[in-house]
C-alpha cells in the first residue's frame, strides 16, 4: 500500500501556514488490511480509519458517485484498483486535491499548486456538484483567504450559482451548515463568506432575511453608507477585526432583520425594526440550529440594540429594565456580549469606524451600580416572595437614579 498525505495539510504547507489536522489517504489496500494493522473504523459509512497510535485520518482512496438527493444520496467505491488521481478527481478544489508522500514529492494532477500561485478557487471537476455542501465551503475558504488575495474563479462560481438554483442547498442538514457557518465566521473576513454566498444566489436560498437587507436604505445621517446589507458586513467585518466570539458575530449578522421587513414608503426609517425583526432571528437560528447561547444573544441584541446606543439617554427605569432582561447578576458574561455587539453595530459604518462608543463603558458602570444592591438587609426588613422581589428593584432604581446624575 501507498500512503499520502492530502488535502488541506498539503494545501496550508505550501501556503506556508500552519498545519493542524492531517488527513492521509491509502491507495492499493483492503479493510482487512488496514484492520490487520491496528487501525479502527470510523464507521459503517465510509472507508476511513484512524491510526492506532496518531489518532489521524486515514482513507481508503475511493470514487463516490451521487445517487440522490443530499448527503445520504452517495454510492462509493473504494477498491485496490482505484488510483490516486481517481481519488483526488471527487474533491472540491484544486488547492484541495493534492497529494504528497513522505518524501513530500507532489501529486497535483489538478494544477492546484498553479491555483495557489494565482489565488484562484477553483473546482476541480463538475464532480464538485455532488456535494451542495462545497457551496458553503468555497465561500468559507474565501473569507479565510482573502488576505492573501484568493478569490473565486468565475467559473467555480457559475457552478455554485447552478447549485444554488437547483434546490440542492435545501436537503442540507442544519448541523452540516452550521458547521460550515460558524467556522466562516470566525475567519479573519467573515464578511466575505456573506459576499460569496450572495453572489452566488445561495444566500438567498439559506438566509432570504440577510440576503433581503441589500437594497434597503438607512438615513444618511446614522448611516453614511445607507445600504442595509452594506453596513452587516461591515458590523461583522469590524467583529473579527476586534476579535469577537462567535456568539457575538451571530448576533452582529443578525441584529437588523427587522429592516427588511419596512414597507418601501416609509424609507429609509425603521421604525420598531428591533420588535419587527425577533420572528426573523428565531426562524434563522432555528433553520441552522444554531447552539442555544448564540440563539439568545442574537435575540437580545436585535431587540435592545438600539437601547445600547441610547444608554446615555436612557430613563434609570428603562435602564433597570435592560438590565432585568439581560439577567445581569446571573450572567455577567452574556451582557458583555450584548455591548460588545453594539459596539460593532456602532462602528460597522461607513468612516465611522474608529469612533469611541462611551455607551459601553457607561452600560458596565449602570450594570456595576446595580449589582451593589445587597439583598440581605432587605431579607432581614422582613421581605420576602414577590414583595422582596419588588423591594430589589426599588433599591436599584434608586442607585441607577444616583449613577446618572453623576454620570
Ligand atoms: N473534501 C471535499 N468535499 C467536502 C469535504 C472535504 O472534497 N465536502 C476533501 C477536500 O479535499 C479536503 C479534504 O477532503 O481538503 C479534507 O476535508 P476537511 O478536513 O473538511 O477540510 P480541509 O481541506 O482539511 O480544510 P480545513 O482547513 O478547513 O480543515
Amino acid at each position: 500500500m501507498q500512503i499520502y498525505k492530502v488535502g488541506g495539510a498539503v494545501r496550508d504547507r505550501l501556503l506556508g501556514k500552519p498545519v493542524t489536522d492531517i488527513d492521509w489517504v491509502v491507495v492499493g489496500a483492503t479493510t482487512e488490511e488496514m484492520l490487520a494493522k491496528g487501525f479502527r473504523p470510523v464507521g459503517a459509512d465510509f472507508p476511513v480509519f484512524l491510526h492506532p497510535k496518531s489518532g489521524e485520518e486515514y482513507a481508503l482512496a475511493r470514487t463516490e458517485r451521487k445517487s440522490g438527493r443530499g448527503y445520504g444520496g452517495f454510492t462509493f467505491h473504494a477498491s485496490t484498483e482505484v488510483t490516486l488521481e481517481e481519488d483526488l478527481i471527487r474533491r472540491d478544489l484544486t488547492i484541495n486535491a493534492m497529494a504528497e508522500d513522505d518524501q513530500q514529492n507532489l501529486t497535483d494532477p489538478y494544477h492546484g499548486q498553479r491555483d495557489l500561485e494565482a489565488r484562484l478557487l477553483r473546482h476541480v471537476s463538475p464532480a464538485f456538484a455532488e456535494d451542495p455542501l462545497r457551496v458553503l465551503r468555497v465561500a468559507r475558504f474565501a473569507a479565510r483567504y482573502a488576505g492573501l488575495g484568493f478569490t473565486v474563479a468565475p467559473e467555480t462560481l457559475e457552478l455554485m450559482r447552478q447549485l444554488s438554483e437547483s434546490g440542492e442547498l435545501e436537503a442540507l442538514t442544519a448541523e452540516r451548515s452550521w458547521k460550515e457557518i460558524s467556522r466562516a465566521l470566525m475567519e479573519d473576513q467573515p464578511q466575505v463568506f456573506i459576499e460569496v454566498l450572495r453572489e452566488c444566489g445561495a444566500l438567498k436560498v439559506l438566509m432570504p432575511e440577510v440576503d433581503a437587507l441589500f437594497g434597503v436604505p438607512q438615513p444618511e445621517a446614522h448611516h453614511p453608507e445607507i445600504d442595509t446589507g452594506v453596513h452587516t458586513l461591515s458590523v461583522l467585518e469590524q467583529a473579527a477585526q476586534h476579535k469577537q466570539s462567535l456568539t457575538v458575530r451571530w448576533a452582529c449578522l443578525l441584529h437588523d432583520l427587522g429592516k427588511g421587513l419596512t414597507p418601501e414608503e416609509e424609507w429609509p426609517r425603521h421604525i420598531a425594526h428591533e420588535h419587527k425583526g425577533l420572528k426573523l432571528i428565531k426562524a434563522v437560528n432555528e433553520r441552522f440550529k444554531a447552539p442555544k447561547d448564540c440563539q439568545e444573544l442574537a435575540l437580545l441584541v436585535g431587540e435592545y440594540h438600539t437601547h445600547g446606543h441610547r444608554a446615555l439617554e436612557l430613563k434609570p427605569s428603562t435602564l433597570l429594565e435592560l438590565l432585568q432582561s439581560f439577567d445581569i447578576y446571573r450572567r455577567p458574561q452574556r451582557f458583555e456580549e450584548f455591548i460588545a455587539a453594539c459596539e460593532m453595530d456602532a462602528r460597522g459604518r461607513k468612516g465611522l469606524e474608529q469612533r469611541s462608543y462611551p455607551q459601553a463603558d457607561y452600560l458596565r458602570g449602570a450594570a456595576n451600580a446595580a449589582r451593589t444592591v445587597a439583598v440581605q438587609p432587605l431579607l432581614e426588613k422582613g421581605f420576602k416572595g414577590p414583595e422582596l422581589g419588588e423591594a430589589i428593584k426599588r433599591e436599584r432604581l434608586k442607585v441607577l437614579k444616583t449613577y446618572k446624575e453623576k454620570a
